[in-house]
């Protein structure tokens, strides 16, 4: 049988990583498989739900739409690279305060999903903030208190920035 595996060298949250991988792995699968990057979730698989969201060269994308194999010589960044980096601690805290997760699986999608939104100078209208949201489902929370918690952080970071702080 021909060999469908390619090797591929990427940085994955700030770490080289070089590995051999089936030409057809996901890349989320790819991540929580072979890298064990469980933060990123697998729903419906096939681009709808948003659980698999993800960074790669700066840009979210469905972790489940695109192949690891397509990452070679690129930049991803999962959950646990935002968390770690500590890039969205005011955003964890902000859905924990304002009860913006249930069952916590959407969460880390909608995370990376938010964060996307939240540029400098700009304060995004909760209109803006369901339409950028919209592609990343949640079955427990009515998105009322994602909503609440992206807006808040919107806010507290543009306060930051006027009030001078980093
Ligand atoms: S698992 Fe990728 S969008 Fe649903
Ligand atoms: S908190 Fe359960 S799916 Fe969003």
């Amino acid at each position: 049988m021909a060999d469908t595996t390619i090797d591929i060298a990427l940085t994955v949250n700030g770490e080289p990583i070089s590995e051999r991988v089936d030409a057809r792995k996901t890349l989320v699968d790819f991540l929580r498989d072979d890298l064990f990057l469980t933060g990123s979730h697998v729903g419906c698989e096939h681009g709808f739900c948003g659980a698999c969201t993800v960074r790669v060269n700066g840009e979210i994308v469905r972790g489940c739409l695109m192949l690891a194999a397509q990452c070679d010589g690129g930049t991803v960044e999962t959950i646990e690279g935002l968390s770690d980096a500590g890039e969205i601690a005011d955003l964890q805290a902000a859905f924990e305060q304002r009860n913006a997760l249930q069952c916590g699986y959407c969460t880390p999608g909608m995370l990376v999903a938010a964060q996307a939104l939240l540029k400098p100078g700009v304060i995004p209208t909760r209109e803006e903030i369901r339409e950028h949201l919209s592609g990343n489902y949640c079955r427990c929370t009515g998105y009322h208190a994602i909503v609440d918690a992206v807006e808040a952080v919107a806010q507290e970071r543009e306060e930051a920035r006027a009030g001078g702080k980093p």
